[in-house]
């Protein structure tokens, strides 16, 4: 099993004389200022930046991400450098100030309002404005500017993270023929047919075929994206090697499911301070008086199908009176995006669905369900995940969705029942959940029944399953996988990653 020591050890045997430059739209840490002005730096949650953060501890080298406080300006020197970790420094985060109307064109239009509704075919339709798009170029230049300023000629390996930065890689290569670029897709790729929606695809495809290496969670994004190469571009396509030989260049294409940190999950699973949590709760939410929990954490995005999932409880509790008064469905996470039209309408649509379902069954004493859009602290929602007899991910479409893997993780007790959606990247590895289609609510519904009655061997045996699945799958597995090849090409003479294909 892959630990943050051994990808320590890996960078530090095999990255050599190369400098290790990371780029991300979100930065590392983030800095804000109290009430009585003192400075604090924290590690945002989530996995990408402790998989990365020791790669980079190792290597010394820069992250460049854009600048999102106030408070970034009070630590950063002229260059826009800032030495992290705050408390004992040991790379550089290096910040980029974009205005506020090239972040509404680069970040909310082309890359969210665009890129976002085009990969993930929910239904939304993508907008894609060309004044969005010049600022997309433009943001992603000047990230390049900085990304060539940070090699200063040096060897190089540039790793870039996401859809707001698929012209990067190009950018990059034009000023810089000898740096190893590899990028990682975090969302879904579609298929030629969506895919031609976007006015700009072949500029897309061309910036990301700088890559040497391009990864995304599983094999059916990386099919869409060959196909779509080769529908679109001319260029050579070998799909059963997972390669492009596109002009002089190769890139190869590899599916690398990202994950959690199983360890750090499962531990904090197991603290007082998560078990003191759960008793709170369960008081309460009434766990203590015999009620049942399920459970849906999600950022409020139309992606994720909470509409879709609450449909379904509602569905359980027309078919099966039961569990009146008895089940609680809790969804909990913070609105996102709210400059977007799509986002906000999405926040009023659940806030109403939530209305109509209470009003329908809810009683004196009891309402089915509860909506708390709001991010809560991590050992909260680590007791609510332990507590959860089952937990949702209803995503029309996903990348991979960690929730699913926290859940698993955080089930110390190998109980709980997984719901997954069959169209979340997840559903690749955790088959021995309850698989469903958002989008037919009776089955749906069928399938929270089947969870409440599961019984308990049978619960252990799918959960048992899944938790060997995740901890030796896990985040830092992903980052080794990466860097392995990128590294591999530093080192060969040959024409970058082509000698590794
Ligand atoms: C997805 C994307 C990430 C992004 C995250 C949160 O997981 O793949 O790149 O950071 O959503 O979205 P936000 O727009 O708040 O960065």
């Amino acid at each position: 099993m892959w630990t943050s020591d051994d990808l320590e050890s890996l960078v530090k045997r095999d990255l050599s004389d190369y400098r290790l430059i990371v780029v991300s739209n979100r930065q590392p840490y983030v800095f804000n200022i109290d009430q009585y002005g003192n400075l604090h730096s924290e590690m945002p949650p989530g996995g990408l930046t402790a998989a990365i953060d020791p790669l980079m501890r190792a290597s010394g080298g820069a992250w460049i991400a854009q600048s999102s406080s106030a408070a970034d300006r009070e630590v950063m020197d002229p260059r826009g450098r800032i030495p992290v970790p705050y408390e004992s420094p040991a790379y550089t985060m290096r910040l980029l100030n974009i205005s506020e109307y090239e972040n509404r064109g680069y970040y909310s239009g082309f890359a969210n309002e665009g890129l976002w509704p085009l990969c993930h075919i929910a239904h939304t339709e993508p907008i894609f404005d060309s004044e969005h798009y010049d600022c997309y170029q433009t943001v992603n230049r000047r990230f390049a500017d900085l990304v060539l300023d940070e090699i200063d000629d040096d060897p190089a390996i540039v790793l870039i993270q996401d859809y707001h930065l698929a012209l990067l890689p190009r950018y990059i290569r034009e000023a810089n023929q000898d740096a190893v670029i590899g990028q990682f897709w975090h969302i879904p790729w579609p298929n030629p047919d969506i895919f031609r929606i976007c006015p700009w695809q072949d500029d897309i495809l061309d910036g990301m075929l700088a890559n040497d290496l391009l990864g995304f969670h599983i094999p059916s994004y990386c099919r869409n994206f060959l196909d779509c190469v080769d529908t679109y571009l001319d260029a050579q396509v070998h799909p059963d090697r997972g390669r492009v030989d596109y002009g002089d260049e190769t890139t190869l294409v590899r599916s690398i499911p990202i994950s959690i940190d199983f360890d750090s999950i499962d531990a904090e699973a197991r603290t007082p301070e998560v078990e003191a949590e759960m008793l709170r709760l369960s008081r309460q939410l009434g766990l203590n008086r015999g009620r049942i929990l399920g459970l849906g954490i999600d950022r409020q995005d139309y992606i994720k199908g909470i509409p879709h999932r609450l449909r379904a409880v509602e569905r359980l509790l027309e078919q099966w009176p039961e569990y009146h008064g008895r089940l609680v469905f809790l969804q909990v996470g913070a609105p996102s995006r709210t400059d977007i039209d799509a986002f906000r309408q999405h926040n009023i649509d659940i806030e109403n669905t939530v209305n109509r379902i209470n009003e329908r069954f809810g009683r004196e004493d009891w309402q089915p369900i509860l909506h708390w859009p709001t991010t809560l602290p991590s050992p909260t929602f680590s007791a609510l995940r332990r507590l959860a007899d089952f937990c949702v991910v209803s995503s029309l479409h996903d990348g991979m969705n960690l929730v699913a893997k926290e859940y698993v993780a955080s089930r110390v007790d190998e109980d709980g029942v997984l719901i997954l959606s069959e169209f979340a990247g997840a559903a690749h590895e955790l088959a021995d959940s309850l698989i469903v289609n958002p989008y037919a609510t009776k089955q749906f519904a069928d399938a929270i029944h089947q969870a409440l009655n599961m019984d308990v061997a049978e619960r252990r045996r799918r959960m048992r399953k899944m938790r060997d699945i995740v901890r030796e799958n896990n985040i830092y597995k992903w980052a080794g996988s990466i860097m392995q090849p990128l590294m591999k090409a530093s080192a060969s003479d040959h024409s970058r990653l082509v000698s590794t294909a």
